[in-house]
C-alpha cells in the first residue's frame, strides 16, 4: 500500500490539486480511493470479501449485504489515510454499474449521500471505465490507445479515444476470460478466484501435455469464446472414469498440467484476436502508441509476457496496471472520476445505477445536462 508516501505527496501539492473520492462495490470488493490530478494516490483501501469462498463464487446477497456493513467504515479510511477533510475533495466518484445490482446500489447511495451532503458533484462512473483509464494514471498512457479489457465479467477488445469515448472492436460471445479462469478452477476444485490459482499450478505444469481448441480461430472478426475450451477441459477430468466430475480428484501433477495447456491457450485466444486488432488499430489511428491490458485477468504475468511480445513486435508501448490496480479498486473509479469531471461530465442524483452498461453506450453528455441517464 501507498500510504504513507502519499501523504507526505499530498501535503506538498494539496492546494492546487483537484481531488476526487471513488467508491467501488460492484462485485466482491468494497474499496474506496482518494486521487488528484497531479496522479497521486492519496489513499486506497480494498477490503476484500472472502465470504464467498465457501460457495466457490460471489453471491450476491451476501455481498450487498457485507458491501452495506463495511461502506461507511471504508471511505472514513480512505479520508482518514488521505488526511484530508471530506470538503477537502472536488467530487465524488462510485461505480455505478455494471455489476451485482445490490452492491452497485450501496457504493451509489453513499456517494449520493456524500454528494448531497458535501454540496460536492456525483459522478456516474462505469466499473469497466475504471478498469479501461487508470493504466493513465499507473503508466502514463496517452489516447487513442487499444485496450485489452479482460475481467470475471467481461472480456472485450476496444479503441479507448477519450474518456467516454470507445469504440469495440470485439467481444465474447459467451464467458469472459475471467469467468473461463473461475470455471475450470472449480472444476479442479482450486477455489475461488480461480484465476490466480491457475496461474499458481500452470507455473509448475507441463503446457503441452493436451491439446485444447481455441474457439473462434480464424473466425475473420475479433470476437472471441472461451465456452468450448472450458467444455474441453471438463471432456479432460471426465476422462478419468468418475461419471460425476464432482467426486473426481485428481493427481497434483495432472491438475497442473492441466492448468498450464488451459492457461496457455486461453492467453493464446486473446493473443490471437489482439495481434489482430493492433492491424485494424494502426490502420484507423497511425499516432496510437499505446496496447493496454486491463481488469482482473491482467493481473496475469504469463499473459502480461506474451503481450508485451506482440507489442514489441507491432512497434506499440505496452502498459499494464500494477498487479493491485488489475483486480477490483477505488483508484480506478477515483480516477476514472476525476478525468471525466475535468471534461465537466457530472451526474444527477437520480441517477440510476445500471447492472447492465456497455462501454461503447458510455458518451456523456455535456456538463450540467445531468450525463449518462439509464
Ligand atoms: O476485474 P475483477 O477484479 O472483477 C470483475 O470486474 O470481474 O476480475 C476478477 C477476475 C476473476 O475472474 C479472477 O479469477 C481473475 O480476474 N483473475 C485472474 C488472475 N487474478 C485475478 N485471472 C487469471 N490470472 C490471474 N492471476
Ligand atoms: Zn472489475
Amino acid at each position: 500500500m501507498v500510504y504513507y508516501g502519499a501523504i507526505i505527496v499530498n501535503f506538498l501539492s494539496k492546494d492546487k490539486s483537484m481531488i476526487v473520492l471513488g467508491i467501488e462495490s460492484s462485485c466482491d470488493e468494497t474499496a474506496a480511493a482518494i486521487v488528484n490530478d497531479n496522479k497521486e494516490i492519496l489513499s486506497n483501501i480494498v477490503l476484500s470479501q472472502d465470504e464467498h469462498k465457501i460457495y466457490g463464487g460471489v453471491v450476491p446477497e451476501i455481498a450487498a449485504r457485507s458491501h452495506l456493513d463495511h461502506i461507511d467504515d471504508i471511505i472514513s479510511q480512505a479520508f482518514q489515510r488521505a488526511r484530508i477533510k471530506p470538503q477537502q475533495i472536488d467530487a465524488i466518484a462510485a461505480a455505478s454499474g455494471p455489476g451485482l445490482i445490490g452492491g452497485v446500489v450501496v457504493g451509489v447511495m453513499a456517494a449520493k449521500a456524500l454528494a448531497l451532503a458535501l454540496n460536492k458533484p456525483f459522478i456516474a462512473v462505469n466499473h469497466l471505465e475504471g478498469h479501461a483509464l487508470v493504466s493513465r494514471l499507473t503508466d502514463d498512457v496517452e489516447y487513442p490507445y487499444l485496450l485489452l479489457l479482460v475481467s470475471g465479467g467481461h472480456c472485450q477488445i476496444l479503441i479507448v479515444k477519450s474518456a467516454g469515448d470507445y469504440e469495440r472492436l470485439g467481444t465474447t460471445i459467451d464467458d469472459a476470460a475471467g469467468e473461463a479462469f473461475d470455471k475450470v478452477a472449480k472444476m479442479l476444485k482450486l477455489g475461488y478466484p480461480g484465476g490466480p490459482m491457475i496461474e499458481k499450478m500452470a507455473a509448475i505444469g507441463d503446457e503441452n501435455r493436451f491439446s485444447l481448441p481455441h474457439p473462434l480461430r480464424g473466425s475473420g472478426d475479433l470476437n472471441l469464446s472461451f465456452s468450448g475450451l472450458k467444455t474441453a477441459v471438463r471432456k479432460i477430468i471426465e476422462s478419468y472414469g468418475n461419471a460425476d466430475i464432482e467426486e473426481t480428484i485428481l493427481p497434483r501433477k495432472d491438475i497442473a498440467d492441466i492448468c498450464a495447456c488451459f492457461q496457455k491457450t486461453a492467453c493464446e485466444c486473446l493473443f490471437d484476436k489482439l495481434l489482430k486488432a493492433t492491424d485494424v488499430f494502426k490502420q484507423k489511428y497511425p499516432q496510437g502508441k499505446h496496447v493496454v491490458v486491463a481488469g482482473g485477468v491482467a493481473a496475469n504475468m504469463y499473459l502480461r509476457g506474451r503481450l508485451e511480445e506482440l507489442a514489441k513486435n507491432k512497434g506499440l508501448i505496452f502498459a499494464a496496471p500494477p498487479i493491485k490496480f488489475c483486480t477490483d479498486n477505488g483508484v480506478m473509479i477515483a480516477w476514472a472520476g476525476l478525468e471525466r469531471f475535468k471534461r465537466g461530465y457530472t451526474d444527477e442524483l437520480d441517477f440510476k445505477p445500471r447492472p447492465r452498461w456497455p462501454l461503447d453506450s458510455n458518451a456523456p453528455k455535456a456538463a450540467g445536462a445531468g450525463g449518462v441517464k439509464a
